[in-house]
């Protein structure tokens, strides 16, 4: 079925323009793990929320190579900013290269360090609330992550949760006790049923990336 996703994917590619500076993006080898971010269909579903809802301020855990960032700032525009947090510095390098060849550096920052340490002092700090927040990081870390990201957004952000299917994994109690990326998965899905601080749902999505899934999350 792989096959068939990807060619529909294809089919529907009609709808997302990529401009030379995503392609690098997506296309970068000098980073950690290679063809991981989002497919172009969702990076472009990141850019379309970030336009309907009129965001400005955007805050992204796990920037890669900067694909999903150049969507995200390119939706707020050189008024907004984004915020991206990055653990690997080599990463972060390659990202403000494409970010500076998509024209989008002056208002992207990328925090190098530990997503839970970086979002921490953007707390403390007392940052300006975020509108949206697109979670893309390690997954093991997402209840941490999802409490980051309640306390620096206002009511009415929406939080985006990538990779939160994985093939369908997550239904795996045994594969829970055996890794802690798809224990925090199931961790931050409980979070998003029982915290008051959310109002959430989730869609299954296949494509170029096989069968894995977003949750999407209302901060009430
Ligand atoms: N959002 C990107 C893809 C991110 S891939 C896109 O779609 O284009 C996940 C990223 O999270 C990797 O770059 C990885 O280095 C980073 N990461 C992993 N653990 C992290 C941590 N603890 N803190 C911050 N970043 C982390
Ligand atoms: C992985 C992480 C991602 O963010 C992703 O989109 C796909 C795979 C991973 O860690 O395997
Ligand atoms: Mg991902």
């Amino acid at each position: 079925m792989q096959e068939r996703f990807a060619a529909v994917d294809a089919h529907l590619g009609r709808l997302v323009d990529e401009d030379a500076a995503l392609v690098a993006a997506r296309t970068a080898e000098d980073v950690s793990r290679p063809g991981i971010e989002v497919s172009p269909l969702a990076g472009k579903l990141l850019f379309l929320l970030a336009r309907a809802m009129g965001a400005r301020r955007v805050l992204e855990f796990g920037t890669l190579a900067g694909y999903s960032t150049i969507w995200l700032a390119r939706a707020v525009g050189p008024a907004g900013r984004v915020v991206s947090l990055e653990i690997d510095r080599a990463n972060a390098l390659a990202a403000r290269r494409n970010l500076e060849a998509a024209g989008v550096s002056a208002w992207v920052d990328i925090l190098c360090g530990s997503a839970a340490d970086t979002s921490a002092k953007l707390a403390e700090r007392g940052v300006e609330p975020f509108d949206l927040v697109f979670v893309d990081a390690d997954k093991a870390s997402l209840p941490t992550y999802l409490d980051r990201a309640a306390a620096l957004t206002r009511a009415g952000a929406l939080v985006v949760i990538d990779n939160v299917v994985r093939g369908g994994r997550i239904i795996e109690v045994e594969a829970a006790a055996s890794d802690p990326h798809i224990a925090g998965v199931r961790q931050a899905l409980d979070v998003l049923a029982s915290d008051p601080r959310y109002d959430a749902t989730a869609v299954q999505t296949v494509g170029v990336k096989g069968w894995d899934g977003l949750a999407l999350a209302l901060r009430t």
